[in-house]
């Protein structure tokens, strides 16, 4: 039988880390944090002399600033494009902060209040009225009474109305179950509970959120990777970390992955590295997408064929990606290809013209 956990959540992958951090941390912390702020912060850049990896690659007062922000009453709510890490960082936060990045509410046009506070096994609820038993918790019943971190991503997908139930739980701190009693019937936030929310500047505004909830929050925008090289890295080492995950065994080529990462900043910045403007793209050119198109690519190389990928292979993948919000997208990218690809020199950048210029694709 197949057991292999596709993605497990951070607090299993980085265990090893969490622990190491845990044990040497004696500082100070926030109450109900499972580390001290700094020990956290160093989780999620990482720490080389402790053999911490960085996994976020960005801004460190970024990241000492949400931290702050969870420790105080006001919420954390991450803004930016896609692909911009936005959800990585919640996860890898919550880790740090509760132990457990699993309280997550995932927001959506069909998300109801049940998914936020509780529900019921109506089966028991039939048979015994209400009671704890019958109680099905929902992420913010438990992060209140467990004194977690709750995610909610993409929160500004719900609608307006279930978003707002938020309000009297971020300030009151107490969420009543009315049907049941006594002592049961209010869950009172303890110390460590707090919420990161996430949403992404393509999707419905931010600035549609109520006045009110926005009140309760502290943004902070996630920028794309500003650093050519550190792009490449990143991409370099999270794709080879995907297809190893694939079964793919040997390094891509690391010509591609600058190809891939070159193309992607030109796309999505509208200027290429020597200045010559080019017309941006629609569709979400970011850095996240690019590690996925380099998987792909191994992905094609290694089992058609028993090679890692090659610009042929990214060509294939690139058209899809670069066409999923609008048609001329791919036009555009036709464009670039054709009249800017000579800018760049060596081998890679000369297969890519032959791939866009070569018989027409079955
Ligand atoms: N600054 C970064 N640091 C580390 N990984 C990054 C960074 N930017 C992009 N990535 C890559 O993107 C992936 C994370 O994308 P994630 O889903 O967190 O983005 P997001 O901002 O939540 O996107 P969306 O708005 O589409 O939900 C990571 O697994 C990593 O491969
Ligand atoms: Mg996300």
């Amino acid at each position: 039988m197949n057991n292999r956990i596709q993605r497990p959540p951070a607090e299993v992958r980085y265990a090893d880390e969490l622990a190491l951090l845990a044990g040497e941390d004696s500082g100070p912390r926030p109450p109900g944090w499972a580390m001290t702020l700094r020990a956290a912060r160093t989780f999620v850049m990482g720490d080389d002399d402790r053999n911490i990896r960085g996994k976020y690659v960005g801004d460190p007062s970024l990241v000492e600033r949400s931290l702050v922000t969870l420790a105080t009453t006001r919420g954390l709510m991450l803004v930016g494009e896609p692909g911009t890490a936005k959800s990585l960082l919640s996860e890898l936060i919550s880790a740090a902060v509760s132990g457990d990045s699993t309280l997550t509410i995932q927001g959506g046009a069909a998300t109801t209040e049940d998914q936020i506070r509780y529900s019921w096994n109506y089966a028991l609820l039939v048979a015994e009225g209400p009671s704890v038993r019958a109680l099905v918790p929902a992420p913010m019943l438990r992060g209140m009474g467990e004194g977690r971190i709750v995610r909610f991503e993409e929160i500004t997908r719900c609608p307006l109305e279930v978003q707002d139930t938020l309000l009297s739980l971020l300030s009151e701190r107490v969420l009543a179950v009315p049907e049941l009693t006594g002592d049961d019937a209010m869950v009172y936030a303890r110390d460590g509970f707090n919420i990161i929310a996430t949403a992404n500047t393509r999707d419905r505004g931010v600035n549609e959120m109520s006045a009110a909830l926005k009140r309760r929050f502290n943004f902070e925008t996630v920028h794309p990777i500003s650093d050519f090289d550190t792009e490449v890295d990143l991409v370099r080492t999270e794709s080879a970390a995907l297809l190893r995950a694939s079964g793919v065994t040997i390094d891509q080529d690391p010509a591609l992955t600058e190809l891939l990462v070159t193309l992607f900043r030109d796309l999505r910045t509208g200027t290429t590295s020597d200045g010559t403007a080019v017309e941006k793209l629609s569709s979400v050119m970011s850095t996240a997408e690019a590690v996925s198109l380099a998987h792909a690519t191994g992905i094609r190389g290694w089992f058609l064929r028993g090679d890692t990928g090659t610009v042929a292979d990214l060509a294939e993948s690139l058209a899809g990606t670069a066409s999923k919000d609008s048609a001329e997208d791919a036009a555009r990218l036709g464009r670039y290809i054709e009249r800017q690809a000579h800018r760049y020199s060596g081998s890679a950048w000369h297969e890519l013209r032959e791939a866009h210029s070569g018989p027409p694709r079955r």
